[in-house]
This record gives C-alpha cells, structure tokens and sequence, in this order.
C-alpha cells in the first residue's frame, strides 16, 4: 500500500520520553487487566477461554451455505501476517504490537440518517443474530490472499435492527481511535482514525459479514477485535477493523485510502483482475502459507463471488468506478 515517507511525519507528533514512559506505564496496567476484560467476553458468546494462551473459542456457531472449500490458510499465517497500520506498518507488527489492546468494554455508536441514532455494546450486538462460520477468500489489493474461516453474521441484519431511513444511501465505518493502545497512529502513515464505506446496498447484501471470529475462537486484536468488516468480493482494505462508528449517510464517505492514494484506491475497490493497480498487475495473486515456490495462481472477477455480486455494478464503468 501507498506509505508516506519518513519525512512527512511532522516533529509534534513525535513522542517526547517522558509522555513514552507514561505510556509504558498504562499499557503495562492494560495488560495486567486483559485477562478480566477477556472473561467478560467469554460470558456473552458461552465460550472458553485459555487462560495461558489468552485464545477464547466460540462454542455455538453454523456453518454457512456461502462458506468456499478451499484449503484454508494456516491459522499462524492469519494471524501473523497482518495489515493494521494502527500497530505498525510491517506484516508481524500488529500481532506483536497489539498484545495489550484491550477489545473490551467496547461500544459501537449508530449514527447518521437511522432510526436508532444510538450507542450499542458489543454484547448487544452479539445478540442480532446466530453465529456463523463463513469460509471467504480473502484478495488484498498488495497481490496475496488467503483463505479465512470467518465467524459472524450479515452486517444486514445489525443494518436491519438500526432502522436507516430514505436518505441513507452509504454506511461509513470508522476504526477506534487511541494512540495510546494503537503506537502506530502516533505516526501520520494514514490520516487517522480509519475510515471505511460501502454503498447501502453493498452492505446489505448477505455476503457482507461482521466479523467477530476466525478458527472458531474471538477475533485476535491483530485481525480486528472486537468487531471487523469482511467484504469478500472486494480488496482487503475495505475491511475496517475495531469498528467504534457506523455512520449511515447520504453522500459517498471519504475512506482513509481514498485520502491518503485517490489514484490508487478507489471507494469500490471490487476484485477485478483486467484493472491494474497503477503500480503493479492484478490479475494473478499468491496465496499466502503455501510455501516460498508456490505458483501464482488466477485472480477472478469479483475474486470469485460474481455470481452473488455481479448485478451490484450491472450498467456501471468498473474502470472509471475502480
Ligand atoms: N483496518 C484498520 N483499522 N486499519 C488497517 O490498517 N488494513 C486493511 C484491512 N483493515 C487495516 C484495516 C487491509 S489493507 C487489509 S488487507 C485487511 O485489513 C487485512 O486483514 P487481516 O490482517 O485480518 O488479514
């Protein structure tokens, strides 16, 4: 992705020793709490928690009829190689820098042209609607991918209970925001907090899912806890993580990509292997866990899921509208 260079850090937002340590000092206190805020969580879904490892599984959940049957990504490529500039910029930072983020409590507040203008707990959540497992192919616009078990249900049905009215005709997402537990906003790499949109009907469709899981345990802080979009049909980075906003609106969201690369990243950001990123192809990806001689394989339309999605852009410039 498109990384400002070193010297667009500007010097206010380098952190003096003195606010360092006060920092290392708080998030030391964060993490003799995590245990606790992770027993909280294992309350609302009736799951486990292991208390070494800090893994909690998800006991009840369906399998989904939208799951794929391809071979799965190893769950310590998941999980080791991330993108979450909010803990650094490199593929292992954010499993190592998130360690003591905390994913409770948690509130996402609903906001925007809705009904229910609104704070909701993350237990309230948890109570829309049933589990699933949903097995997606996952394409990051950076030309790798992977194949994840994802454990959630349809942002529809959160969209449902809120009620937007007529005037909404996009959903914006926005991250947490908190450099405190999240070192890597102390650096302007993204014009922080991270936003993300969809038009109204992209998000009410089934395969959109609100990821609260992967592997059958809650979402790792890496992959986004408590709470992340999965948008399988379009790049990666349409997938918000650590959702606190869900904004409801009539004009189309400026995303943080959008911002940071608009020739780049552009708001549909759909799979689409005849469009080229501006710096390198589209049209083959390299599954990630499969080893270092592993041949590219074909990137799809749609990364695979025309059939569920094609009718969303029947009549549209998929060139213009990238
Ligand atoms: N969400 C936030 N808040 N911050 C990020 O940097 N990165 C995006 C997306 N969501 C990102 C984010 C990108 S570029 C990708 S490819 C996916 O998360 C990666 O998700 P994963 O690490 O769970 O595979």
């Amino acid at each position: 992705m498109l990384i400002h260079k070193q010297s667009d850090i500007i010097p206010s937002e380098i952190t003096s020793k003195e606010t360092f340590e006060n920092r290392r000092t708080l998030i030391k206190a964060a993490g003799a709490s995590l245990l606790t805020a992770s027993g909280i969580f294992t309350g609302f879904i009736n799951g486990s928690a292991n208390a070494a490892s800090g893994r909690q599984k998800i006991n009840a959940y369906a399998k989904s009829k939208y799951s794929t049957d391809e071979k799965l990504t190893p769950y310590e490529d998941v999980t080791s190689y991330n993108n979450y500039y909010e803990f650094g910029t490199s593929k292992t930072d954010p499993s190592i820098e998130s360690r003591l983020f905390k994913p409770a409590p948690w509130t996402v507040s609903i906001e925007g042209a809705v009904k229910k203008n609104k704070q909701i707990s993350i237990e309230d959540i948890f109570k829309l609607a049933p589990l699933e497992e949903r097995i997606y192919r996952m394409r990051c616009v950076e030309g790798w991918s992977m194949v994840i078990p994802w454990v959630g249900f349809s942002l529809a049905k959160l969209i449902q209970w809120a009620e937007p009215t007529a005037n909404a005709k996009y959903v914006e997402f926005t991250s947490l925001s908190d450099d405190l537990m999240m070192p890597g906003q102390r650096m302007r790499v993204l014009d922080w907090p991270y936003v993300e949109g969809l038009r109204m009907d992209e998000a009410m469709n089934p395969l959109t899912l609100l990821a609260v899981g992967l592997y059958g345990e809650m979402l790792p802080n890496q992959n986004g806890a408590p709470m992340r979009l999965v948008v399988p049909w379009k790049y990666g980075f349409k997938g918000a993580k650590a959702i606190v906003k869900i904004r409801f609106t009539e004009n189309m969201p400026k995303t943080a990509w959008m911002k940071a690369g608009p020739n780049e990243y552009g708001f549909y950001a759909n799979v689409n292997p005849t469009v080229d990123h501006p710096r390198w192809t589209q049209s083959s990806e390299r599954r990630i866990g499969g080893g270092l001689f592993t041949p590219r394989i074909k990137t799809q339309m749609f990364n695979g899921y025309a059939e569920q999605v094609g009718q969303l852009y029947s009549g549209m410039d998929l060139i213009k509208n990238f």
